[in-house]
């Protein structure tokens, strides 16, 4: 029969071993993130500057680009991604609403609620920014679904924001134009190349 510390021994081996699986995990994660930013345009892109044009083809090619989209939004850990941001330069964007995964193409605001609030935005684009950007708080948007279906969605709180986010994204509008100076002076020093040390040492 084994002892009382025996016992103890194994539980607490088992509690390692959950542990060690549960940091694994978190580790996966994180790589995974890092592969998704890094096919994920970045600041100093051309392509985040540039105007889409409306899709026009609802084919195989547009589905898997949703899939795609909506694969690397997750991966990324972000709530919205335009095709702007992978370089595609169609008005299209996926985003999250309550769990779920939505798409819009060529989506328009056709209503705004005069209320708007400022709040601290991110964006997968510009990494370790995070500015205040003042939006409205509720919007109504009409576009399209993947297969070319008319869509009209009220939608109002966070993903509000999100979307009026990812809809800039399609003008090559990016967060750091909708803030005040002073934000924008710290996220430019962020997004600035940092120097390689050594690299400019005198000869
Ligand atoms: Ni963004």
């Amino acid at each position: 029969m084994p002892s009382r510390h025996d016992h103890e021994h194994t539980h607490d081996h088992e509690q390692d071993e959950r542990q060690d699986a549960a940091e694994a995990a978190e580790l996966e994660r994180e790589a995974r993130r890092l592969i998704a930013l890094s096919r994920i345009r970045q600041y100093g892109d051309p392509a985040l500057r540039m105007k889409a044009r409306e899709v026009e083809d609802f084919d195989d090619d547009l589905l898997r680009l949703v899939e795609r989209m909506t694969t690397l939004m997750h991966e990324a850990q972000g709530v919205g991604l335009a095709a702007t941001q992978v370089g595609v330069l169609r008005r299209l964007f996926v985003y999250v609403d309550e769990d779920e995964d939505r798409v819009l193409l060529n989506p328009a605001i056709v209503t705004s609620s005069m209320e708007t609030a400022a709040e601290d935005e991110g964006c997968l684009s510009l990494r370790g920014v995070l500015v205040p950007v003042e939006r409205h708080i509720k919007v109504t948007l009409e576009g399209l679904d993947e297969r070319g279906a008319a869509v009209r969605t009220e939608i109002e709180g966070p993903t509000a924001r999100v979307v009026q986010h990812e809809l800039d994204h399609l003008d090559g509008v990016l967060i750091i134009d909708r803030t005040d100076d002073e934000s924008r002076r710290g996220a430019l020093a962020t997004l600035r190349p940092q120097p390689v040390l050594g690299a400019a040492a005198p000869r």
